[in-house]
Order: structure tokens, then sequence, then C-alpha cells
């Protein structure tokens, strides 16, 4: 099996304690749309997994057959399951092996079932959790279902970096008129206006007033002058949030970011966006747009040293621009968290 004596996976790159933490939370793997007859293959927390389709459910396992240790991901599936591609043994709804070809009629020993992690599918999203305690805590994401409010579901994109830095990234409100010039953000505009974040169950929010427009600079649009601009983000811990932008003319605009970590040094970033404007413009320039902004970002993250996300104070200095920050590393540090890496 992939999942050593100690339970943790195989080359585990994040410290035994904080894995055991990070694996009771839910994190997206897959796009429902990917999912199709064939098997596809993800990674989370250093654990390989299977994603397939069997009937109405979906199957997630460890990307091992129990026989002789062949990616499953390798399977050839037609929807109502899979079959391995070294021996054809067949897997079905909840794991379960349904078929031998070599001893069609012998009974199936029980220990050739897969053991499954529990799947949800949200927000056009697969999620999933390694550890689960008690019921799916998947984030809620605001207007998603809302009526008059379009769903977005933008292809995935992969980080060589640690989730807890890209995540503090996208809470970041100082480095828009630096790093976001060429998109969206106005290198003559990059004072920050005071925030308070305020800490919830889950994590945290933040209602960040500044005149920081949102449009991207191809749409030549412009705000009225003046116009403050809300943005409100919305932290579930330890790697998804949100960001509602309010734009002049009523429209609301959702960004997920629900980083899901791969291992300790890579990510991969799914964003679902729900949006009460511009419903008819083609997705391809939403997905183009969306891509744009986290590349630039992307080409930040994977650069900061060290590779973890300091969580002693004492390691990086602080601005008041970072209060998000700060927040962000308490409230990581509040679920137990301490270093991520094992080097
Ligand atoms: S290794 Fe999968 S069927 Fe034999
Ligand atoms: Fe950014």
């Amino acid at each position: 099996m992939t999942v050593t004596q100690s339970g943790l996976p195989r080359d585990c790159t994040f410290d035994p304690g904080d894995w055991a933490i990070l694996a009771r939370c839910w994190y997206p793997v897959a796009l429902s749309r990917d999912l199709r007859d064939a098997p596809v293959s993800a990674r989370l927390l250093d654990e390989s997994l299977v994603v397939y389709r069997a009937g109405g459910e979906i199957v997630i396992a460890p990307d091992i057959c129990p026989h002789r240790g062949v990616p499953l991901s390798l399977a050839t599936g037609d929807g109502g399951g899979i079959a391995c591609a070294y021996h054809g043994l067949r897997f079905a709804e909840q794991g379960r092996c349904v078929a031998v070809p070599a001893h069609p009629t012998a009974k199936i020993p029980a220990r050739l079932h897969l053991r499954t992690y529990p799947a949800v599918e949200r927000y056009g999203l697969v999620w999933t959790c390694l550890r689960p305690e008690g019921g799916p805590d998947v984030p809620v994401m605001a207007h998603w279902d809302d009526p008059g409010f379009q769903q977005i579901t933008c292809p995935s994109i992969d980080i060589a970096a640690f989730a807890g830095r890209q995540v503090e990234g996208f809470l970041d409100v100082a480095h828009f008129g630096f790093v976001h010039p060429a998109s969206f953000a106005d290198p003559g505009n990059v004072e920050v206006p005071a925030y308070t974040p305020v800490r919830h169950d889950r994590g945290f929010s933040v209602d960040y007033w500044s005149t920081v427009a949102n449009y991207p600079h191809t749409a030549g649009r412009q705000a009225p002058p003046g116009f403050q601009w809300l943005r409100h983000f919305d932290v579930h811990l330890p790697f998804t949030a949100q960001l509602v932008v309010h734009f002049p003319d009523g429209g609301l605009l959702n960004i997920m970011n629900a980083a899901s970590p791969v291992s300790a040094r890579q990510t991969r970033m799914f964003c679902p966006i729900a949006r009460n404007f511009d419903l008819d413009l083609p997705l391809q320039a939403t997905y183009d747009f969306n891509r744009q902004i986290f590349e630039e970002d992307r080409a930040i993250v994977e650069v900061q040293k060290p590779e973890n996300l300091p969580l002693d104070p004492k390691i990086e200095v602080n601005i008041p621009a970072d209060r998000s920050s700060v927040a962000y590393r308490r409230g990581l540090r509040d679920l137990g968290l301490s270093h991520f890496f094992t080097a």
C-alpha cells in the first residue's frame, strides 16, 4: 500500500504532525467535467489517488491495484467502473472488485476491494478528505447558488510552491500595483488603507475598501472618479479563500481560491467563479484573465524563501498592510500546525 505503517504516505514531504491535521480537511482533487469514463489520477498531501465514475457515484481510492500494485489511473473505464491495465480486475461502486477475468466464477476475496475516500461534488469540483472526522466540511461558496449568477469553474493551475504561501498571496492587498499592473492594477495606486480582519469559526473575513479597480485593462472600462471598491475576503482554513469584489453598478464577482496541497512543495489551484454580470461573455475570456492573474502571482510565490509559510512571527517582518497575512498565520497556528515541511 502507499500508506505506511505510521499512516503517512510514502515519501511524505510534510511534518508528520502537520500532515495528520491537514489530512482531516477537505480539498478539491479534480474538475467534475474532466472526469468522464476514464479514471483520473490526482495527488493530495503526497497520497496518490485514482478518481473514477461508477454509475451515479464518484469513487476515490489510493492509486494502486491491490493485486500487483499497478496504478489504477492506467485502467480503462466505461462510466460503470474501471478495469486494471494489468490483469483486468474490475472495480465498481464503493471501490468494490466485481470481476477477476482469470477466474470468472470464483468468489472474490474482500481484500480485493479498494479502500476509498469520501467524494463530494461542489462548484464543478470533486472534493475529498483523507482522514474524515464527521461530515464533509467543504467550504461554502457565496453566491454560487444565487439566482442570476453564472457559475464558472476555471481549469486548474499547478504551482511549484506550498499552498500556504499561495493562499497568503491571494489575501495580500499590497501587491496589486507591483505584480498585476499588466492585468488590472495601477502602479500609481499602491497605498493600502487600513482594514481589520474579523475572526470566525472557520477562519476570518476582511472588508477591504480601496480605489484599486478590478476591471481588466483590456476591457477599457473606468469606475466613477473616487469610487471605493469593496473586496470582501473570506478564509476557510487551511487553504481555501474567496474574494467577493463589489463593482460600481451592483456587479458581484466571487473568486474562490481553493489550493489543494499536492505535496509540501506543489499545489494545484482550483478556482470556481460566480458572477452576476457579463453573463454572455465567452467563458474562455474569463479562463484566460484568471490564468493571467494567477500566473503573475505564480512568478512570485514560486521564488519565496523559505518555501514553507513561517508561522513563527520572528522570522519575517510585518508591515501594517499585512493584517490579513498575520491573521492567516495565526489561524494556521491555532489549528496546531507548525513547520509544514519535513526538511
Ligand atoms: S495488477 Fe491490477 S489486475 Fe493485476
Ligand atoms: Fe495577486
